[in-house]
């Protein structure tokens, strides 16, 4: 299984993007945070930020949408040209029509879920999506600590994708650090998102390195 670590932006100097996306550039993909102040306790940016990040730098973008009406807006970011485009199963009326819609316009498509969503609105369905996101902090803010509970459903996540034998990436969002990738890694998961820890190190490129080397040996599970 090989890891990927994408770095959020969340993190990043929000005026100095083009600056910033340099210092990852050893990183599998970047991860783009959009909040809409609604369905999140936050406001990052949209559609024109996200389309003028494209245009910025050659790292695919896996767009993280945390907003309300995303049946109706998801597709665009789709349009702007992001590798993938990941929603909350919470945020949306039907999670597989939109599923397709995104992925007839070409971008990869995540499903993700908030720490106290249950995974069994996703379970049935993980064929329609390349990737789940099972969240390990409340979604909104970086800098947060991992909540450990979250745990046992990357666990579960990991269980009905290999029992399926679907090719479906399992993405860890929240917390992760140095300190707790390889514990995580145990679990299942393959795709770390890390926005403080890579963006608060002095050598985000080494950082990037160790983060992916520390997932590549997962610690034995108690
Ligand atoms: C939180 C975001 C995360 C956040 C992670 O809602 O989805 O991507 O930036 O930040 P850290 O890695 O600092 O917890
Ligand atoms: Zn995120």
């Amino acid at each position: 299984m090989s890891v990927r670590i994408h770095p959020s932006i969340l993190s990043a100097d929000f005026v100095n993007f083009e600056r910033d996306f340099l210092t990852i550039a050893n990183s599998d993909s970047i991860h783009v945070d959009v909040m809409d102040g609604h369905f999140v306790p936050n406001l990052t940016f949209g559609l024109p930020m996200v389309a003028r990040m494209q245009e910025i730098t050659p790292k695919p973008l896996d767009v993280h949408l945390m907003i309300e009406n995303v049946d109706l807006l998801a597709e665009r970011y789709s349009d702007t040209g992001a590798a993938s485009v990941t929603f909350h199963a919470e945020a949306s009326q039907d999670s597989v029509d939109l599923a397709r819609r995104i992925r007839a316009c070409g971008s990869k498509v995540g499903i993700a879920v908030k720490p106290g969503t249950s995974l069994d609105m996703i379970l049935q369905t993980l064929d329609e999506f390349d990737m789940v996101l099972v969240m390990t902090v409340e979604p909104g803010f970086g800098g947060q600590p991992l909540i450990e509970d979250c745990l046992e459903k990357v666990a579960i996540a990991r269980s009905a994708i290999d029992r399926a034998g679907l090719n479906v990436l399992l993405q860890v969002d929240g917390g992760i650090d140095d300190t707790n990738i390889a514990r995580v890694a145990s679990y299942g998961a393959d795709t770390f998102v890390a926005g403080s820890s890579v963006f608060k190190s002095e050598n985000r490129a080494a950082r990037i390195d160790s983060l992916r080397e520390l997932a590549s040996h997962p610690l034995a599970r108690h």
